[in-house]
């Protein structure tokens, strides 16, 4: 499996990138304070180094000659500090001269000295990477016998020191300074992330409600002006939307109604025809053109209402559904039963909802000639109610149980019956559930018969 290293996520992006930015500003900038740091260090030693060899070398020079090397010996030198006479300047060897080294010349200038103790000379080498360097004073003749024949030989007091590497990066305060600054500006980047992707993900939710419901509430026009312009886009986009499909629906209704008065006055015509057989065909056409015309009346409702949502019990209005079939079909009382707890509550437009279960039960009882309600409260929070509805007819024509779903679309079965519908009854459903946030699928039952199953938010 390949390693996802460029995470798809706007938000993550856009974090990633600020914090290399971060990371780049904040290592040049903790580059320039070494630097600055070490040439600091660099000065310190240099002066440190200075006084202490100007030390030693005004305790030997005071020293006459003879008794020099003994002196030495018993001098405590400071640590990263060797000392000897010799009669010649350090070798050279190394090489000459480098900053450090002129810094240390300066300072050891600074020292006051009575012109009899200076050094005659002074020589200054260094290794290339400074950590090492060599100071060779050639000390006075005795001060005291000037002219002391014995004294062929000069006497030159070599030192070497070792000059620890500058540590820039060994600050605690540093470190910690390091830390804090990018922590806080780690913090800031991702609230900053966090809060300009929240949009997208507004946007995406809203988009999803519209799909489901076109009535959805408008989006909120607030906050950064592209975020107010996106929300007033999408709202102007949503407002079209709406009026489009209330033109539609409307213009379905408006049919609808205009062809209820033609159907009536056909159906009063109809009585005068004195052929039996003719007469009773139309008038049953006429019963069929009327259902037509109820449904589309009934689908332009939903599409259309504005009913508020509010808690309602589905325990009960399943009930209330079972107990109208069984009026209407005192027959089939015994077969209608509710599988359930004794009440579940969720909010719902209750007029829309009771039409949605409501055409899925008059299915079962048309079709399957029964119907049990089984309503499952959600197992864990947040998860959705399911209704299930059931029968033990026939079942549903295999391979097309979506199709059904599609407007005036009617099994095979149903259209040859006398009893058989417009077609609308799935439709409706669906659209109504859909607007709740909720879907609803037909499947046949393994043991046979027809499910409608149906999840609604709690
Ligand atoms: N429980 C079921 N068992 C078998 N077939 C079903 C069942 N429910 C629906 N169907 C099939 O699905 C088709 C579409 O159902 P739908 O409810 O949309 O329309 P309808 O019942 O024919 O008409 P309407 O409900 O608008 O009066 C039905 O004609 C029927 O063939
Ligand atoms: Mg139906």
């Amino acid at each position: 499996m390949r390693l996802r290293l460029w995470p798809r996520s706007l938000a993550a992006r856009t974090a990633i990138l600020l914090l290399a930015g971060l990371v780049a500003a904040q290592a040049a900038g903790l580059g320039i304070e070494a630097i600055g740091r070490a040439g600091l260090q660099r000065l310190e030693q240099g002066r440190h180094l200075a006084l202490r060899v100007m030390e030693l070398y005004i305790t030997v020079a005071k020293t006459p000659p003879a008794q020099r090397a003994t002196a030495l010996r018993e001098l405590r030198l400071p640590a990263g500090i060797t000392a000897q006479l010799d009669s010649e300047p350090p070798a050279r060897m190394l090489v000459s001269p480098l900053p450090v080294q002129q810094l240390v010349r300066l300072n050891m200038a600074l020292v006051p000295l009575p012109p009899a103790l200076r050094p005659a000379e002074v020589v200054l080498l260094g290794s290339p990477a400074q950590e090492q360097m060599m100071i060779g004073l050639r000390l006075p003749d005795d001060p005291t016998q000037p002219d002391d024949p014995t004294l062929t030989r000069r006497q030159w007091l070599n030192v070497t020191a070792v000059l620890p590497a500058p540590r820039p990066w060994q600050d605690p305060d540093l470190l910690a300074a390091f830390l804090l600054m990018s922590a806080v500006a780690a913090a800031l980047t991702g609230w900053a992330v966090v809060r300009l992707s929240a949009p997208v993900a507004t946007l995406t939710a809203a988009a999803d409600r519209l799909g489901e419901d076109v009535n959805a509430a408008p989006l909120p026009e607030v906050g950064p002006s592209e975020v107010t312009a996106a929300a007033a886009a999408f709202n102007r986009m949503a407002a079209r939307l709406r009026r489009f499909v209330q033109d539609r629906t409307l213009l379905l209704a408006a049919i609808g109604h205009d062809l209820r008065t033609p159907i009536t006055r056909l159906r009063l015509r109809a009585e005068f025809v004195a052929d039996d057989e003719l007469r009773a065909k139309m008038l049953a056409d006429l019963d069929d053109l009327e259902a037509l015309v109820t449904a589309t009346l009934a689908f332009g409702r939903t599409a259309t209402s504005r009913e508020p949502a509010a808690p309602l019990d589905l325990a009960v209005l399943a009930r209330t559904l079972l107990d109208e079939a069984a009026d209407a079909r005192p027959e089939l009382a015994e077969r209608l039963v509710y599988d359930g707890p004794e009440h579940l509550t969720v909010r719902a437009r209750s007029t829309a909802l009771k039409r949605a279960l409501g055409n899925l039960v008059a299915n079962a009882i048309a079709y399957g000639g029964s119907a049990r309600i089984r309503l499952l409260p959600p197992e864990v929070a947040g998860a959705p109610v399911r209704i299930e509805i059931e029968d033990d007819g026939p079942g549903l024509p295999p391979g097309e149980t979506e199709q059904l779903f599609d407007p005036f679309r009617r099994g095979e079965e149903s259209r040859s019956r006398e009893t058989g519908g417009v077609g609308l009854g799935l439709t409706i459903a669906r659209d109504i559930l859909r607007a709740h946030g909720g879907e609803v699928t037909l499947a046949n039952r393994g043991e046979g018969g027809a499910r409608a199953s149906v999840r609604l938010p709690a």
